[in-house]
């Protein structure tokens, strides 16, 4: 009776351990528990792109003459890429704090178009492309930022 008793919780443990371990090895799966900030490979990422991004704004005759007064003046283009980098950063969960105007203060009194919206996300796309940044990683950061659409465009 004794050795029965033994038996059956040894069975029981060994089960409990087999679903312990099918259930841990499933949520390791990168692609679901990872923040958007580490799938896009941390801060290094996202300010490499952020320079791409800018120079294909600047190179981007729908939308170029808007940023003309930034570009001449250093740090104010510095500040700018310091706070697209942030508002990247921590709107994909990762460690940094945006400290820049809201969407709405930036760009009130601008009348920024759709279209010119529409150019400056195309502008981001080809950043991301340029880095061979996946297409989940791309929508993901895309849903991030479209929301902000109805405090810029036509403000
Ligand atoms: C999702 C789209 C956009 C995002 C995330 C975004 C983000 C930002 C951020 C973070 C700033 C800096 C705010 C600060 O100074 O505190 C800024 C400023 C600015 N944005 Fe946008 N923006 C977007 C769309 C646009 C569009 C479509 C245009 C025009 C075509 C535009 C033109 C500007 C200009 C001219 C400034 C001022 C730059 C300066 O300080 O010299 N933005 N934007």
């Amino acid at each position: 009776m004794k050795t029965k008793t033994f038996r059956f919780f040894s069975a029981t443990l060994i089960m409990l351990s087999i679903v312990f371990i099918i259930s841990c090895s499933d949520n390791n799966d990168d692609t679901t528990s990872a923040t958007l900030y580490t799938r896009l490979g941390g801060i290094d990422a996202i300010a490499a792109v952020t320079d791409q991004f800018l120079a294909n704004v600047a190179a981007d005759s729908k939308i170029n003459a808007r940023f003309e007064a930034t570009v001449a003046n250093s740090s104010r283009l510095q500040l700018l890429r310091n706070n697209l980098i942030d508002q990247i950063c921590a709107g994909a969960g990762g460690p940094c704090q945006y400290k820049g105007k809201t969407m709405l203060a930036a760009h009130t009194g601008m009348n920024i178009t759709q279209d010119e919206f529409n150019a400056l996300v195309g502008d981001l796309v080809a950043a991301l492309d340029k880095f061979n940044v996946p297409e989940k990683e791309k929508n993901d950061l895309l849903a991030i930022l479209g929301p902000m659409q109805s405090d810029i465009v036509g403000k």
